[in-house]
């Protein structure tokens, strides 16, 4: 095999393996390091993937159970299969995983398999199951290592009792009692999952908010909704400590305000508190700059301090950690690289909790707006007024624009809704060609549709909704 390549990889994670295959179709000769058996990354193997697969088969459970009756589907014996739950799961992943597999082939990338690192700003290491370690070179290297869980001091996670998203994607059975550490987009995910499918779920939370960075608004009102239908809440405290005790965890927190103590024991504990950078020795022996945050510091170009040695996606001092983000800062590099004028927004990535409701925002919150003393008006459509959502019984949630005060450009949206997260994509695109909220207002959207809540809250940014 030639050794040398105009573009190097390292990672296939979303952020990489798209990365690659627009490298390869701009006529770049690319490589792909991947030290995992599959590729994908995280997002495929043990992120997104799973949890998606878990949150649409434990919310069908779920209906069947509490739901279908009331619509005249009479099911009996309704019974849970975890097993196979868990094989449907990894079935999925299989075909994602080998369908990036059959994109490298389509687009003659070379798949190198085993563990890359940086020798110098040409050569990049691979080593392989047997440690048999090869040299390739190449013009340019993008690293696109993604992220690791982020643990609390004193805490071990032995994917056991204590578990990363990775053990709480794949239990052998339903815990009786699951407490989870972080409010945020693991730990609300995985506790919609395993309450659905019948654990008691508490969440303990260190700041005051679910999902801190999202508006207020949405966040006090997701909470309202998840605490409907059993999570456990447990806000503005720290967990101290962890005891184990035979099978069983005994959790133990703070109320950081009150100082009171309280402990919770539990069959598992969730730790899903954040997640860092995944920085190898070689970025540090090579000096790569990193930030404060230990991540790598990259210029709008995506360049690190090395030239020719690009980063993106988890790893970079840019953006939200999400698979979206990384994948449209793999085309963009690639471009880049090619000679082009690749570009990444920020200021318009979507980001989505896909429970049920589903959450989504894009652009600016209130909070962030007042912060940077920008004047905005607000206008805000709730579920209960929308024909389609009230015949489907989805009336929890609204949709909520912010635009700016004098030009009525739309700066922020977030939404509560069952299609959340696909309907957030019209004000992703809406905010691309800066619109105002007129232009959403006066633009025809389909009855009945749960998408007119968004015309509607563009109509009451003016104060005009007609259904409410
Ligand atoms: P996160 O940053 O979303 O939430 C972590 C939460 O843990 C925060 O609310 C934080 O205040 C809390 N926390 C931190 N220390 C704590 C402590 N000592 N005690 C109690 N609470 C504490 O991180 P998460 O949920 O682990 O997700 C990691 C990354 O994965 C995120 O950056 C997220 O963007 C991404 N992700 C995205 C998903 C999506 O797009 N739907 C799904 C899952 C993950």
């Amino acid at each position: 095999m030639d050794n040398n390549f105009d573009v190097i990889v390292i990672g296939s994670g979303p952020g990489g393996y798209v990365c690659a295959i627009r490298s390869a179709q701009l006529g770049l000769k690319t490589a792909c390091v991947e030290s995992q058996k599959t590729l994908g990354g995280t997002c495929l193997n043990v992120g997104c993937i799973p949890s998606k697969s878990l949150l649409h088969s434990s919310e069908i459970y779920y209906k069947a159970e509490k739901e279908f009756n009331k619509l005249g589907i009479e099911a009996e014996n309704i019974k849970l299969n975890l097993s196979k739950m868990m094989n449907n799961k990894n079935k999925s992943i299989l075909t994602l995983t080998k369908g990036v597999e059959f994109l490298f082939k389509k687009n003659k990338i070379t798949h190198l398999k085993g563990k890359g690192s940086i020798i110098d700003k040409n050569t990049v290491k691979v080593t392989d199951d047997s440690n048999k370690e090869n040299n390739y070179k190449a013009k340019n290297i993008v690293i696109a290592t993604g992220s690791v869980p982020t643990n609390l001091q004193g805490i071990k996670i032995d994917e056991k009792t204590v578990v990363s998203s990775t053990g709480a994607l794949s239990f052998k059975e339903v815990p009786k009692e699951l407490l989870v550490i972080g409010g945020g987009y693991i730990g609300l995910e995985l506790s919609s999952v395993w309450q659905r499918l019948g654990s008691k779920v508490t969440v303990v939370e260190y700041l005051d908010q679910i999902i801190p960075g999202m508006d207020k608004d949405i966040s006090t009102e997701f909470q309202k909704i998840l605490s409907k239908q059993g999570i456990n809440f447990k806000l503005g405290s720290k967990v101290t400590g962890i005891n184990i005790i035979k099978n069983k965890a005994i959790v133990n927190f703070m109320d950081s305000k009150t100082k009171k103590e309280e402990k919770v024991e539990c069959d598992k504990v969730l730790v899903a508190v954040g997640r860092k950078a995944n920085i190898g020795n070689d970025l540090i022996t090579m000096g790569i700059k990193l930030n404060k945050e230990n991540k790598v510091k990259v210029s709008e170009k995506f360049e690190t301090s090395i030239k020719n040695i690009y980063a993106i996606g988890d790893i970079i001092n840019m953006g939200p950690m999400l698979a979206h983000k990384a994948e449209d800062e793999g085309i963009a590099v690639a471009e880049i690289i090619a000679g082009q004028a690749g570009n990444v927004n920020y200021d318009v990535i979507p980001a989505v909790i896909y429970t049920s409701p589903e959450v989504a925002t894009v652009g600016k919150t209130e909070e962030q707006l007042k912060k940077e003393n920008v004047k905005y008006k607000v206008g805000k459509f709730p579920f209960l007024a929308n024909s389609r959502a009230k015949v489907n019984s989805e009336t929890d949630g609204f949709v909520k624009i912010i635009a700016d005060e004098k030009t009525d450009k739309v700066l922020g949206v977030s939404m509560i809704s069952s299609l959340a997260g696909t309907m957030i994509a019209e004000l992703a695109l809406a905010m691309e060609f800066g619109a105002s909220s007129e232009d959403i207002a006066r633009t025809c959207h389909a009855h009945p549709t749960h998408s007119e809540a968004v015309k509607e809250a563009a109509m009451a940014v003016d104060k005009r909704p007609i259904h409410f």
